[in-house]
């Protein structure tokens, strides 16, 4: 029999279906049988009233366990007693496809690190799996934004011979005779396709990154949406870009997931209008020093404190969930960032932050070979042919356009949508300094 699936059911009264899925819970009495069963399109009600003598689906129904597996074939009928939509299955038949073992290792009332161990069985919940809803929805809208704007999508290598950016946080792999690094970001990678004349980059891809943080928002592996433009006439285009891809998005979430969202995790989604509130860091150190922020040491970057301050300061002003920080110090910015015409001291760079959040970090690059090799030195780095950086740098010396671009944690963007305590809650499987597996 072909399976219908529970969402479907309405449609279905009076009929007899096929429905496959997994015994949400039971309720045993003697004389009737209750077993809910869930697919991942909802959940209906079976109920069996037990004959006498020989009743051997209510002896089946018996031995059933919570979280099997088992497909059911019976009437649907209209039930208004019934808080499951009002219907119920009348089963003639019921297959226990595969049983689950007595006494589960989660519920409700189970703590994250345990619930992380049986990821699976978290995953069951609906609330749970609504994260890839929503991932599937942010992803697809910001692939169809990237390629309306004319970006190739490329996948850069995650195994590299040098270690990117920085030597800092970079996992070290065992690779034949000698040791790769996992990149910690497609930046090198995607300014040698803006070198290869490919015109717009869009990249979705795993990030590594050896950072031992035990914060909601750190995890060692993530998903990160990076972006490059070339021949741009400033860092304003970037920002543009991205504001434009993540109105899309959020427009498509609330409008596919709005409701679901706001329902099982009390968030409302809101699309945010266009342009974001745009605020220079030295503006922003100044209004929170205003309100009596001065962490001691924090002069040029914000600490996840100050980020917090400032983006509940421009929610009130603007009533905006998003705010960019532009104009960095050229000190706390990799030495790719271009700096200001007007202030060497300071790059054409930004942050953008999302409910008191980064989500992303962004710049115009410095696009000439000379000024690059000399930040590069500037910052300590071997800015040598034959160093680290010989291969990046060879990009610059046979005409590159001016070029930015910025990169986005996809975790981070889904646990502030759906308002989840920690990016652990916001992957499949989330990885941390204590957490391979599963
Ligand atoms: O700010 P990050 O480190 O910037 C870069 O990787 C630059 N290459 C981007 C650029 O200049 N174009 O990382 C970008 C974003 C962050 O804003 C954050 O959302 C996310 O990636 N991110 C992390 N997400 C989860 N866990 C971590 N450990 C993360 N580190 C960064
Ligand atoms: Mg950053």
């Amino acid at each position: 029999m072909v399976r219908v699936l529970v969402g479907e059911l309405p449609a279905a009264v009076g009929r007899t279906v096929t429905v496959k899925g997994w015994v949400n819970t039971l309720r045993l009495q003697s004389k009737v049988q209750f077993v809910v069963v869930r697919d991942h399109t909802g959940m209906v009600q079976v109920t069996h009233r037990r004959g006498g003598e020989g009743d051997a689906l209510g002896e089946l129904l018996q031995g059933l366990t919570v979280e099997s597996a088992v497909v059911v074939t019976g009437r649907v009928v209209a039930n208004p007693v019934v808080k499951l939509g009002g219907l119920e299955i009348v089963p003639e038949r019921v297959e226990v496809v595969s049983a689950a073992e007595p006494g589960l290792p989660i519920g409700p009332e189970t703590g994250p690190e345990q619930r992380l161990n049986w990821r699976f069985l978290d995953l069951r919940r609906p609330e749970r799996r609504l994260v890839f809803e929503v991932q599937t929805t942010v992803e697809q809208a910001m692939r169809e934004v990237a390629a309306e704007q004319g970006c190739t999508e490329l996948h850069t290598p995650k195994l590299m011979g040098t270690a990117s950016e920085s030597g800092a946080e970079v996992f070290e792999v065992g690779y034949f005779e000698r040791k790769a690094y996992l990149a910690q970001s497609p930046q090198f990678y995607k300014q040698m396709a803006i070198a290869g004349g490919i015109d717009r980059v869009f990249e979705i891809g795993p990030v590594f990154r050896a950072e031992p943080s035990f914060t909601s928002r750190h995890a060692t592996e993530f998903t990160g949406v990076d972006v490059e433009l070339a021949w741009i006439d400033g860092v304003e285009d970037v920002m543009s870009f991205e504001e434009r891809m993540l109105r899309r998005a959020l427009e498509l979430v609330a409008e596919r997931h709005g409701e679901q969202i706001e329902r099982h995790w009390g968030v409302r989604v809101v699309v945010p209008e266009l342009p974001f509130p745009r605020l220079t860091m030295a503006e922003a150190v100044k209004r929170l020093r205003d309100t009596g922020w001065d962490p001691e040491g924090v002069r040029e970057d914000l600490d996840p404190e100050g980020e917090r301050l400032l983006s509940a300061l421009v929610e009130r002003e603007t009533g905006h969930e998003f705010v960019f920080v532009t104009g960095f110090p050229a000190s706390v910015r990799p030495f790719y960032h271009l700096r200001s015409a007007g202030d060497p001291a300071v790059t054409e760079s930004f942050d953008l932050l999302w409910k008191g959040v980064e989500i992303t970090t962004g710049a115009q690059r410095e696009h000439r070979y000379g000024r690059l090799v000399a930040q590069a030195r500037e910052k300590g780095m071997d800015a040598s042919p034959e160093g680290p950086l010989g291969r990046y740098l060879d990009c610059f010396r046979y005409g590159m356009p001016p070029h930015g671009g910025f990169g986005l944690g996809l975790g981070r963007v889904l646990m502030l949508a759906l308002g989840l305590p920690s990016i652990r809650d916001a992957v499949f499987l989330f990885r941390g300094p204590n957490r391979l597996e599963p």
